[in-house]
């Protein structure tokens, strides 16, 4: 397709148009160009997607789109022009009346497919919305670099994935892959803050079946190999997963209501109708006394925030440890929480990476922690020990320690270790830490204490079990009980699990204010 966008000369003897024929040229033209190849289009529906234009209509508040650069196109000198837009749209919108700035690659038109033109787009518009210190939204659907043009292309990719770097931590961005992300395209989301995929139409893979046939002789599917479902579960890579583009785009809106436009602002708070002193009394119910006992973390979550609403990050990779934005007494908060109903809540690797990332994010955006306690440590085994879980752990240790948002810790019931310093105790900086009468802080639980400190005892004792139960009980007594902590200052207040929600509300309130103190260095060196 190559439109002429060209007003034709004024013949001889004759005037030339008007200004009102070229308004009506212009109308044609900008009605050719936004509505683009009818085949393309069913084409595009046959596969369960929506063109560009569609999905940025339901990205947005609906009339709010400015379009930039829709008549920018390839000019290869004397030969045909390309199709206009390059196979991008990009623009700026609102959502919930909040400025966004979004890029959605048109599949329909030359696949998709990143060329020079198309690349120049999304950078002014990422580079804009930088400027402008407003949330960049890129909806991926793309055949990868445009082979036409080579090197370029590539040169294209490198100056978004800079882009990306230079606004990490500065305006939001979120990823939404809606269609093919492949090579070193799938880079760009990894380096944003959140990435969406929707199952079956989505996939994501740095070198594509072909290659790995090839290479490796395995073959897979692209499904199988770099679908949504495989990338929200297996390799962390989607944050969040739909069934469909509607759902999937409404829950971006619902994350861009969470996030502040930048990390100048603070999140926006607003009256959710549920009230802050609201007690929790079904808490008590929730929670067996028992440590051993399991429960649904998420059930306690969901009785804390607000209308029993949250937002969870990586839902189903690393399930031991909860992640998820949230809303307490109207503000925005970053939840964290160990969950005993998978591999009884324990830190492994992947729940450190995960804990790591949000931590990042949310401190990067003004969120203050919130972190919810029940944790037996962390996962032994040589798997884990082989596979880095010190260097994997660290970076959630290191995450915690630098992080400088309000950060409120809430212990539940077990909280032992390195997992129980890692878990935002107030030694590596919680401003406030509670716990409910049912904790136990210790080095590790009685029995395995008892094992390591009397086994010499153990071993020479008549009756060994009745001694076991002795110690146990006196080593309980004496270290686990749950006024140890709060008597050396660790924990600032012993409460009624009802009045979890009130507590955390009113901390969040009393450290609205708190202001990270500047640091005379360039960056940390975490471990990555
Ligand atoms: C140019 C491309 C293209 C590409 C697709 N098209 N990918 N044109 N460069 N990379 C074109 C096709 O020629 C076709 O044009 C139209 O887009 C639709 O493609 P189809 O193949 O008909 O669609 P479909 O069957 O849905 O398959 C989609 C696809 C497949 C899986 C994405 O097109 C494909 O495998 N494309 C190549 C993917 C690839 O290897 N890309 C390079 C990755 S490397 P017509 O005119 O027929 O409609 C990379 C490096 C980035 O991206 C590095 C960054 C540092």
């Amino acid at each position: 397709m190559s439109e002429q966008f060209s007003v034709p000369a004024p013949d001889a003897g004759r005037p030339g148009p008007t200004t009102r024929d070229r308004v009506r040229r212009l109308h044609e033209i900008r009605t050719r160009a936004i509505n683009g190849d009818e085949l393309a289009t069913e084409r595009q529906h046959a596969k369960g997607k929506l063109t560009a234009r569609q999905r940025l209509e339901q990205l947005l508040d609906g009339g709010s789109f400015t379009e930039f650069d829709l008549f920018r196109r390839r000019a290869n000198g004397a030969g045909p022009a390309g199709p206009a837009t390059d196979g991008v749209v990009a623009g700026a919108g609102t959502v919930h009346g909040r400025r966004v700035f979004a890029y959605a690659q048109d599949f329909r038109v030359l696949g998709g497919s990143l060329g020079e033109v198309h690349a120049a787009k999304i950078h002014k518009v990422m580079d804009l919305a930088l400027a402008a210190g407003a949330p960049l939204v890129a909806l991926n659907d793309s055949g990868g670099a445009r082979i036409q043009e080579g090197v370029t292309a590539l040169a294209g990719y490198g100056g978004i994935f800079r882009r990306n770097v230079r606004a990490s931590g500065v305006i939001p961005q979120i990823s939404v892959v809606l269609g093919p992300c492949a090579g070193g395209a799938a880079y760009s989301p990894a380096l944003t803050d959140f990435t969406f995929m929707v199952r079956d139409t989505a996939h994501m893979f740095v070198t594509g079946p072909d290659v790995i046939r090839t290479v490796t002789g395995e073959s897979v599917s692209h499904e199988e190999l770099g679908g949504a479902r495989v990338h929200a579960s297996t390799s962390g890579v989607a944050t969040f997963v739909h069934d469909d583009e509607a759902a999937c785009l409404q829950d971006v809106r619902y994350l861009i209501s969470l996030l502040p436009a930048n990390s100048h602002d603070l999140p926006p708070s607003c009256e959710t109708g549920d009230p802050p002193d609201r007690r929790c009394p079904r808490l008590a119910d929730i929670v067996p006394a028992n440590p051993k006992i399991p429960y649904d973390m998420r059930d306690v979550v969901a009785e804390i925030a607000d209308h029993g609403e949250f937002m969870e990050v990586h839902e189903h990779w690393a399930g031991n440890l909860v992640c998820a934005l949230t809303r307490i007494g109207g503000r925005t908060v970053g939840l964290l929480a160990n969950q005993p109903l998978v591999r009884a809540g324990v830190l492994d690797i992947d729940a450190s990476q995960k804990g790591a990332r949000f931590v990042q994010m949310c401190d990067a955006f003004s969120i203050p922690l919130v972190t919810l306690v029940d944790v037996p440590g962390f996962l032994p085994g040589v798997d884990q020990e082989h596979h880095g879980i010190i260097r994997h752990g660290a970076k959630l240790l290191y995450a915690y320690c630098d992080a400088t948002v309000p950060r409120i810790q809430v212990i539940l019931r077990k909280a032992y270790g390195g997992a129980y310093i890692v878990m935002d105790s107030r030694s590596i900086g919680a401003d406030l830490s509670y716990a409910w009468p049912t904790n136990e802080i210790a080095v590790m639980g009685a029995e395995a204490a008892v094992g390591v400190i009397h086994r010499k005892e153990l071993a020479a004792a008549d009756d060994p079990d009745r001694l076991r139960s002795q110690l146990i009980a006196g080593y309980t007594e004496e270290l686990i009980h749950p006024y140890y902590a709060p008597e050396r200052g660790l924990v600032d207040d012993v409460i009624d699990p009802a009045d979890t929600r009130i507590t955390i509300t009113r901390a969040l309130d009393l450290l609205s204010e708190k202001r990270p103190e500047t640091r005379p260095r360039k960056h940390g060196n975490p471990p990555f």
